[in-house]
């Protein structure tokens, strides 16, 4: 038996879409695909603008370049995120200042914000992990009282909500990844949402490598020139065209992952009262959430690399994430002042990752995990 950890979906009308872009030979970024796709994430996530751009990671530095983040500013996050989030703040000359989480949806801990805010704060980037919702309402609100940004690491996050809204939507800006190892993919690729509208016309320039082609392409200037610092922001038609036969059907997408989430959550849950593991919890206002990842707490680090190697024997590969970023050799070296994150460190080194995709059978995993701890309980 060998089940891998993730095994990428595909809905099979991918071939037929690339192919319509390769018989019109229209194949740089902001084409058809792309703008149909741009309109479908605006329809999902009730955001303003929603802009196409090669990765998750693009789209936080592209965010960071639109919030004006630059030297000296600081940025509060969680270190229990992927590099990127850090990177984005980092490339543009400012410090991350990392915070611990919560024990229960493992987000970034509220309470600790406002403790964290200095003179040189300028936004607050909620990463909301697992899909699952940071606790936004109180995290608006401080934003709002010191004159802070709120920026969403939304990566994992197409079609979860926080009470009713979708998450990316709820800041002034929002970052979605497509990466093959997200719910709905394009091998890589990601979006950005802005959802506070002061940010749109410099959006146009700083996607278009800093010049005003947009204008150019709508009619309203004879040439285009570079006016300001930009990057290459856009994606190309053949992702865009594999991507869009993905959001066509993302509802049924994660409807099907909900399903084998849940699944898992009904066998675990007596492993749990049982005292063998802690399974997710998920916060009555973060319903509903796209079930991109299960993942379960061992009761000691020892515990969760030993089931990790017996899985592995058996054939399955689980996995674990992050090694949290302040303990990392370029975090260490990007926030030399960070204080020690106790619940971070705890909760990361006792994780694992059970497989979760489309037309994975969860019996055997759940089988697996049971002589397991069963073995290693004695
Ligand atoms: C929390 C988080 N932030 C950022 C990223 C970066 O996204 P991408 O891989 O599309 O660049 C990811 C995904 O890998 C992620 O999980």
């Amino acid at each position: 038996m060998k089940i891998p950890f993730n095994k990428p979906y595909v809905t099979g009308r991918e071939m037929e879409y690339i192919r319509t872009v390769v018989e019109y030979g229209r194949f740089a970024g902001n084409g058809d695909f792309s703008q149909k796709c741009a309109r479908r994430l605006e329809e999902i996530t009730g955001s303003r603008k929603a802009i196409l751009v090669p990765s998750g990671t693009a789209a936080l530095e592209m965010m960071m370049v639109l919030a004006g983040i630059g030297p000296g500013d600081e940025v509060i996050m969680p270190s229990f995120t992927f590099s990127s989030t850090a990177n984005a703040v980092v490339l543009r000359g400012a410090t991350p200042v990392f915070i611990d989480i919560r024990p229960d949806t493992l987000n970034m801990d509220e309470t600790l914000v406002e403790a964290a805010i200095t003179p040189r704060t300028r936004a607050i980037l909620p990463v909301h992990y697992a899909g699952v919702g940071c606790e936004m309402d109180t995290i608006m609100s401080i934003a709002e009282k010191h004159g802070l940004l709120v920026l969403e690491d939304s990566a994992q996050c197409i079609l979860s909500y926080y009470k009713n809204r979708h998450l990316g939507s709820l800041g002034q800006m929002g970052a979605v990844s497509f990466h093959v190892t997200k719910n709905i993919h394009c091998g890589e690729g990601g979006a950005l949402l802005i959802n506070d509208p002061a940010f749109n016309e410099r959006a146009e320039i700083v996607m278009e490598k800093g010049t005003d082609r947009s204008k150019f392409f709508h009619g309203e200037i004879d040439k285009y020139t570079w006016v300001d610092v930009g990057s290459s922001y856009l994606v190309n038609e053949i992702s865009a065209a594999f991507l869009w036969a993905q959001l066509e059907e993302a509802e049924i997408i994660i409807e099907r992952r909900r399903e084998l989430w849940n699944r898992y959550h009904e066998a675990l849950v007596p492993l749990e009262t049982a005292g063998l593991l802690r399974c997710p919890i998920v916060p009555d206002e973060c319903a509903p959430h796209n079930a991109h990842i299960y993942y379960i707490l061992l009761n000691t680090p020892q515990s969760r690399d030993e089931l990790m190697a017996d899985f592995k024997t058996r054939g399955i590969l689980a996995v674990f994430h992050y090694i949290p970023l302040d303990t990392a050799l370029a975090g260490r070296a990007c926030s030399p002042t960070s204080s020690p994150l106790p619940v971070t460190a705890d909760l990361s080194a006792r994780l694992l990752r059970l497989p979760l995709f489309v037309g994975l059978e969860t019996e055997p995993v759940i089988e697996a995990l049971q002589l397991s701890l069963e073995q290693m309980n004695g």
